[in-house]
């Protein structure tokens, strides 16, 4: 009988970000899918671990693999899966009845907590692998945009993006959210062009008078 598989959020880095509920999860895993930054996590769970990496239809190859046998398979998130995770290809493959979500506590969610702003009309745009196909026309009307970006190469893109966006935004960058070396900081657009970052950031573009 072949078992449902699961999507488990595991939050943005930090133990106690880690929900009861995805402990749970994790605990009945036969095989763990993990991306680089979890392989660490749940290292009391004996289970096999298989790298999502980046070849995507080989992940799901071997979930196919693993599930047809029998064995449950839970697939390791990092915040929210329903944030540019592997959750959307696994349930289009799948079948939405095959799979259940775990939530988790999304990096997104950290970034406005820390700013103290509530987030239900942000834009967020994931510029995580590559840059966006979204234009300056199509952001200008959102006063909160979160940039999903641990690249270089995003923060070059969200640095032409912005002056585009009209007079009054409010740049933050935020990394390693919840660990140790967590850094959040206001900064000018332009800086981000040469600022080295870490592989975990977001950038928030906020107008200024919501933070008044
Ligand atoms: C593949 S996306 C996954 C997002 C994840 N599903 C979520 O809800 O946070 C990876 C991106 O999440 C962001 N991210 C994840 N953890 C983070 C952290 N601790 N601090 C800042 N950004 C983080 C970075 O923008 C990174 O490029």
């Amino acid at each position: 009988m072949k078992k449902k598989i699961i999507i488990v959020g595991c939050g943005p880095g930090a133990e106690e970000y880690i929900t009861p509920a995805a402990r749970a999860a994790a605990a009945r895993a036969d095989v763990l899918i993990v991306s680089r930054r979890l392989k660490e996590f749940f290292p009391e769970v004996a289970a096999e671990r298989i790298d999502s990496g980046v070849d995507i239809e080989g992940t799901l190859n071997e979930i196919a693999s693993r599930r047809d046998t029998g064995r449950q398979v839970i697939i390791l998130a990092t915040g929210d899966p329903g944030i540019a995770s592997l959750a959307q290809p696994v349930i289009r493959r799948f079948g939405r009845e095959n799979c259940e979500v775990i939530p988790g506590i999304s990096s997104i969610q950290v970034a406005f907590a820390r700013l103290g702003l509530d987030w239900q009309d942000a834009r967020i745009i994931s510029a995580h692998g590559s840059d966006p196909e979204v234009s300056a026309a199509d952001l200008r009307a959102a006063e909160k945009i979160a940039i999903l970006g641990g690249r270089e190469g995003s923060l070059r893109w969200a640095a032409g993006l912005i002056p585009e966006l009209g007079k009054g935004r409010r740049v933050f960058l935020c990394e390693d959210l919840t660990l140790p070396d967590e850094k959040f900081r206001e900064v000018h657009a332009d800086e981000l062009i040469r600022i080295p970052v870490s592989s975990r950031a977001i950038i928030l573009i906020i107008q200024g008078e919501l933070l008044s």
